[in-house]
């Protein structure tokens, strides 16, 4: 098996980490204490092209493939997870989505400002109600003739407030369970449409997150995206492409963890020696190494699959059931390497610890990647 990047990859990788140590990393502590979404990193993310990376060029995106969407979040989330969940959202699951699934007029009109980040984009599921449950969608899209009668309340929708397109997954005929769910279009502004307050979150507390609200929004049929009842696979396809890239997220945020700890256990000394001569720290560092190595390969792998056709919904989940958990105790030993460091601001670790929690959470719990994954097993 061939493990090597290709020249192509590794630049975007490069490119990456060029952009997150010179643009992300200055500003990153203040933007999280004061919950400041980041509008400047995110135009700079578009001119760059990570904000459409495998939309065809056609329509402005960078015509990559999932590897190098991979790399790049990685890099990403190792300064600003913030940031990174920004781009995955845009990139994976409204970008991939609309290309794959939108009509020509749908792709023209859209993708060219959200590949450049001159709009974001966001996407709708989750209600109070209806989170890992997702077929119990309670949100209706009425079939009005040449509109749709949208009624109800979303709940945890990233770039909730800054967003200008958003993909709602709503009911319209119930008597058909899943299949009678469709997705739909709807544009800030339309009459109806209201955001609510930005969350007060534990982490990644630059990215806005919010509820949405909709009462008797009309929206035109053709902002349907596919068919009448298409609209839960559509959900379904857009979040197993969406667990790579968060999966990619939560591998930054371990790797990131581990690389400021390497660096502090060399520099820190204690009992006259730097803390990584001693067998407690080496342990520590060795584990979490381990550890990233499988999730980088774990995701890479979904990626490849992806890239290659084949199916990666029980890989993605892998990835992401492995490389949240891996986020989730890497940044853990960060902070308990840094000692009382850790526990202040400016070290940075004690704020990937806090970002590493939402990774076991969005886009499917660690619960619900099991049973993803269980179910691919026993098909
Ligand atoms: N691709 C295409 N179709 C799929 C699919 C896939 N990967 N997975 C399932 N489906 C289809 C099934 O084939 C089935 O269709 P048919 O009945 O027509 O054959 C249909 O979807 C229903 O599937 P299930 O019977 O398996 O559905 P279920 O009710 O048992 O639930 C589930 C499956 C995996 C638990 C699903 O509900 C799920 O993924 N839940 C979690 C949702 C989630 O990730 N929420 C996060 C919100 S988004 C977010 O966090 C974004 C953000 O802001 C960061």
């Amino acid at each position: 098996m061939d493990f090597q990047l290709t020249e192509e990859q590794l630049a975007v990788q490069a490119a990456a980490r060029d952009f997150a140590q010179s643009e992300l990393w200055a500003g990153v502590i203040e933007r999280d204490e004061h919950q400041k979404f980041p509008a400047e990193q995110v135009k700079k993310m578009g001119e760059l092209g990570f904000l459409g990376m495998m939309v065809s060029p056609e329509y402005g995106g960078g015509g990559m493939d999932t590897v190098s969407y991979v790399l790049a979040m990685e890099e990403i989330s190792k300064v600003d997870a913030s940031c990174s969940v920004i781009m995955s959202v845009n990139n994976s699951l409204v970008c991939w989505g609309l290309e794959k699934y939108g009509t020509e007029e749908q792709k023209r009109k859209y993708l060219p400002g959200l590949t450049s980040g001159e709009i974001i984009g966001a996407f709708a599921l989750s209600e109070p109600e209806a989170g890992s449950d997702a077929t119990s969608q309670r949100t209706t899209a009425e079939d009005k003739g040449d509109y749709y009668l949208l009624n109800g309340t979303k709940n945890w929708i990233t770039n909730g407030t800054t967003a200008s397109v958003y993909l709602v997954v709503a009911q319209t005929n119930p008597e058909l369970k899943h299949r009678g769910i469709n997705v739909l279009i709807v544009e800030k502004g339309m009459e109806g449409f209201v955001q609510g307050p930005k969350e007060n979150k534990l982490g990644i507390r630059g990215s806005d997150t919010c509820s949405l609200l909709f009462n008797d929004v009309k929206v035109p049929k053709e902002n349907r995206i596919g068919e009448d009842g298409f609209g839960f696979k559509f959900a379904m396809q857009v979040l197993a492409g969406g667990r790579i890239g968060i999966a990619a997220q939560a591998l930054g945020i371990a790797s990131g963890s581990y690389e400021l700890a390497l660096k502090y256990s060399k520099e820190r000394k204690a009992f006259g020696v730097p803390i990584s001569q001693h067998q407690a720290i080496q342990f520590k560092l060795a584990d979490m190494a381990t550890n990233i190595d499988a999730a980088r390969l774990l995701c890479l792998q979904a990626a490849a699959d992806k890239d290659a056709h084949r199916d990666y919904a029980k890989s993605g989940a892998m990835a992401k059931l492995f490389a949240s958990k891996t986020a989730m105790e890497a940044s853990v030993e960060a902070v308990q390497i840094h000692g009382g460091y850790g526990f202040v601001k400016e070290y940075h670790v004690e704020r990937l610890m806090r970002d590493a929690k939402i990774t076991q959470i969005y886009e499917g719990t660690s619960e619900i990647q099991k049973i993803v994954i269980s179910r691919e097993i026993l098909k």
